[in-house]
């Protein structure tokens, strides 16, 4: 090989490592937060709404509620729910927390 073109083929390897290396560190932070977010609401939710539903009001399951339409509209809302469910405004504070459980809730299906 002529030395340009071993310069090329070097750096085209060292490109595909980053590549792969970039798109398994993005998968394994993906899942990394839906652990979290499964521990956050498991901690903070499930009691009154274990597998997503809602154990006060049947009537208002987190599965497939409106409130999950946007990260804003959540946001809004678990700051100032309707009680008795209570405000949570640490955990809208806390961009990981929030943006894990937000993920999270996604994944949960009737
Ligand atoms: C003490 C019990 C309780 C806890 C804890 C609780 N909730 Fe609720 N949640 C309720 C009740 C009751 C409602 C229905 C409120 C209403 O509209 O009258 C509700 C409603 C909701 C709704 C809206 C459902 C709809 O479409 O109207 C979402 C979404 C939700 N909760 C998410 C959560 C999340 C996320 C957490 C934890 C961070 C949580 N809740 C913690 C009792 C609780």
């Amino acid at each position: 090989m002529t030395k340009p073109v071993k310069t090329i083929v070097v750096i085209f390897g060292l490109v595909s490592i980053v590549i792969v290396g970039y798109n398994f560190f993005e998968k394994a932070k993906a899942e990394n937060s839906l652990v979290l977010g499964e521990k956050v609401f498991k901690a903070n939710c499930a009691g009154c709404h274990f597998n997503g539903l809602n154990a006060i009001k049947k009537d208002k399951p987190v599965i497939g509620s409106s409130k999950l339409a946007s990260p804003g509209a959540f946001k809004a809302f678990l700051n100032n729910p309707p009680p008795p469910m209570p405000k949570y405004p640490n955990l809208t504070a806390d961009a990981v927390q929030f943006g894990a459980i937000y993920t999270y809730l996604q994944t949960l299906k009737k």
